[in-house]
């Protein structure tokens, strides 16, 4: 027995698909412009297109995260994204012994989605991470490699615009590999389709508790 919550709207799908795309376009002429052969100009995709596409999509997935931010701001939706410091420590503990062996021994989910919560408390800490700390940082910073003379001289010596680099490399590391647990993650709900369905038509389908 299953019903239907509604737990993914408009807003949130438009905004997550156009995240998900171009998080990959980013990955994939960011990865490019890092090996870049210096004789051919040339690795995955030539060295000026990369550039080119990066910004592009740098350029659309910051007017996307304003979105993200907008609609939790106005929304319901922020509340899933508020943390109890008081029982995270705990819940995350719960959690992460249902994904080393409780899962493996077909035991229930320990936080089934709901309406008001639909984030186990793994999912929430991490989207956190990734959504306020993560995105603002690679953002910034991304917005610093752009425009260099608007970026710090330097700190202690060190040149600002390779701090700056570091940054924003070590964020897009982080976020992608992000990404890869996440792909993982969406695959153990009830059936390893269900969360991709509920992405994309909105309604996720919960097992009767
Ligand atoms: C091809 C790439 C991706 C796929 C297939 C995918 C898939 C999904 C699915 C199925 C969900 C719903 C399940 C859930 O409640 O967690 C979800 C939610 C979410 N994803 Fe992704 N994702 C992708 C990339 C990303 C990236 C790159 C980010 C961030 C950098 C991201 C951030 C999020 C967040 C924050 C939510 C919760 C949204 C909300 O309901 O408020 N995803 N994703």
């Amino acid at each position: 027995m299953s019903h239907k919550l509604y737990l993914y709207p408009k807003w949130i799908r438009l905004w997550h698909a156009t995240n998900a795309l171009m998080f990959i376009i980013l990955i994939i002429t960011g990865i490019s412009m890092q090996y870049t052969d210096k004789e051919t100009n040339y690795f995955i995709i030539r060295f000026d297109r990369a550039i080119l596409l990066h910004n592009f999509a740098a350029l659309i997935i910051t007017i996307s995260y304003i979105l993200f931010v907008t609609g939790n701001v106005l929304t319901k939706n922020g509340k899933q994204y508020r943390i109890d410091w008081k029982k995270i420590w705990k819940e995350l503990f719960i959690q992460f012994k249902f994904y080393s062996y409780g899962m493996f021994k077909s035991e229930p989910h320990p936080f089934p989605v709901t309406e008001e919560r639909k984030f186990n408390p793994l999912q929430q800490f991490v989207y956190v991470l990734a959504m306020y700390i993560g995105m603002p940082l690679l953002i910034v910073s991304g917005v610093g490699l752009l425009f260099p003379e608007i970026t710090i001289k330097g700190i202690f010596g060190i040149s600002g615009l390779l701090l700056t680099d570091v940054l924003h490399i070590t964020m897009g590391f982080f976020l992608s590999i992000f990404m890869i647990i996440h792909l993982y993650t969406c695959t153990l709900g009830s059936k390893p389709t269900t969360l991709f369905k509920g992405m994309i038509t909105g309604y996720h389908e919960a097992d009767e508790h």
